[in-house]
């Protein structure tokens, strides 16, 4: 039987496992907790140790006890990547659109696209933004809005710009189809087939596809999962290798989740100005950092009009609605030209919507919501794999976004993962298509972005069967 102590240690831990704490939460004092239980306080001290002893919490001097960030054995991270040292052309990548095909599909268990569901998204906010943006401008709606864009929207995210340290005017700003519209314009419009690219590794599958369709070449650079990419290592290629551009995702990556600290950023511009190299910064994570400081853009410390900024509401508002931007500095006309040649314009529509949207007030406070709402979906994630996959498994710490990027023991293969896990009706986002040259091939990237619930749990049980028999076999 359980000594009292005993039930009560484990009622707080169900309130824990149930997410009422969060890591880093104080929890309730002792007297509150005697109240709350009907037991006396010795009673709760006791089992506040055991919990401590447990490591469920830690005690914080003249403050009260904390949810322990890491609740129980977390996995830790993967070590600092080791990718090919020269520049390659991209192979491989052609699994991706099965991939989010996958995410189209209502039964599946949507772990591959890193595509929130809509459950976390101001849904709708953002219909309301819709409807009345129809009754309001009627057939101004059916007509071009030509590159830059709308003006109001634009005004808009000039507005947003200054939370990332960033001084933008509106007409700086031209409006795309996406973000990744934004990175493709860029890259044509910087570097021509052949030319070399730098980017992390592993890398954003998306930048890879689009330097692979425009017939250029990757540069994989050496990336720590939590400071970014290394500079060390950046600068030795820099020195060795015709570098054209270089395009990372310095905030929250994906799929390492990592932020580069400022001194890194300021350290990134100066390097990149002695070389005279331009960045294309894809800050589509900025906005979701788990700290309550949004991060800086590294376009913030740029004096040289060296970044184009790149960026995007589909992992904050609507993946639908195709809206992002770019900030292209001293590239402005080149883009707005080929923006024109490309598509003509970004649709009419979404763009009056997120204006309206951002309009109404709330952004801010729906994007402190959620980016709690994340930080916990992806503690949760975590835990879970520490609990069901085995023991040698490693898994990022993200400092925002949704994903974690896994690395899994040498002998399980993530394409016969992934296989068996679609045959389940699992998707899941195979290491090898985060790199040029299919590296990784024993890793695998979740997105956290799914309401935590049974379903998803078998999934993250099912997973982890499949990995510790991938891993067993000969
Ligand atoms: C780092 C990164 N950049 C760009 C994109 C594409 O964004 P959009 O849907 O706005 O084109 C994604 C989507 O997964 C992403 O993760």
């Amino acid at each position: 039987m359980h000594k009292l102590y005993e039930t009560i240690a484990r009622q707080l831990t169900e309130r824990i496992d149930q997410s009422l704490y969060l890591p880093g939460d104080r929890i309730p004092g002792v007297r509150k907790l005697s109240e709350q239980f009907g037991v006396s306080i010795s009673t709760v001290v006791q089992a506040q140790r055991l919990l401590e002893d447990e490591g469920r919490i830690e005690a914080r001097p003249r403050s009260g006890y904390y949810v322990r960030t890491q609740p129980w054995p977390v996995p830790s991270p993967p070590a600092l990547s080791r990718p090919s040292t020269k520049p390659t052309p991209v192979t491989g990548q052609e699994l991706v659109l099965r991939l989010v095909q996958a995410a189209n599909e209502a039964d599946f268990v949507q772990l591959g696209a890193a595509v929130p569901h809509p459950s976390f998204l101001p849904t709708r906010a953002i219909q309301r933004s819709l409807s009345s943006t129809v009754r309001k401008y009627g057939n101004e709606l059916s007509t071009y809005q030509f590159p830059p864009g709308n003006p109001e929207l634009r005004r808009q995210i000039a507005r947003r710009m200054a939370e990332a340290g960033c001084q933008t005017h509106p007409d700086d700003i031209i409006i795309t189809s996406g973000c990744q519209e934004a990175l493709t314009l860029c890259l044509q419009t910087i570097a021509k087939p052949g030319d070399v690219i730098v980017i992390e590794s592993p890398a954003f599958y998306g930048l890879l596809q689009a330097i692979e369709v425009l017939g250029m070449k990757a540069l994989e650079i050496p990336t720590d999962p939590h400071t970014g990419i290394s500079l060390a290592a950046l600068s030795l290629a820099l020195e060795k290798w015709p570098v054209k551009a270089c395009a990372l995702v310095p905030n929250s990556s994906n799929p390492l989740g990592c932020t580069m600290p400022d001194e890194n950023k300021q350290a990134l511009v100066d390097l990149l100005a002695q070389f005279d190299i331009p960045l294309i910064e894809d800050d589509i994570y900025g906005d979701l950092g788990f700290d309550a400081k949004r991060p800086r853009a590294v376009s913030a410390f740029d004096k040289n009009e060296q970044v184009l900024y790149c960026s995007s509401f589909s992992k904050s508002l609507s993946p639908g609605l195709r809206i992002g931007w770019v900030i292209p500095g001293k590239y402005r006309e080149k883009i707005e030209y080929r923006k024109y040649v490309t598509s003509l314009a970004t649709p009419t529509l979404p763009q009056y919507a997120i204006a309206d949207f951002l309009q109404q007030g709330g952004y801010d406070r729906y994007l402190r919501q959620v980016r709690r709402d994340y930080q916990r979906q992806v503690s949760i994630m975590i835990r879970a794999v520490g609990k069901y996959f085995p023991q040698e498994t490693r898994v990022t710490q993200p400092q925002g976004g949704f994903v974690i990027w896994i690395e899994l023991p040498k002998k399980v293969d993530s394409l016969q993962l992934c296989q068996q896990a679609l045959a389940q009706r699992i998707s899941i986002a195979p290491g090898q298509i985060f790199s040029a040259t299919q590296k990784y091939r024993n890793f695998i990237r979740l997105n956290c972005a799914q309401p935590w619930n049974e379903v998803l749990e078998k999934a993250m049980i099912t997973l982890g069967r499949m990995v510790h028999e991938l891993n067993k076999s000969t």
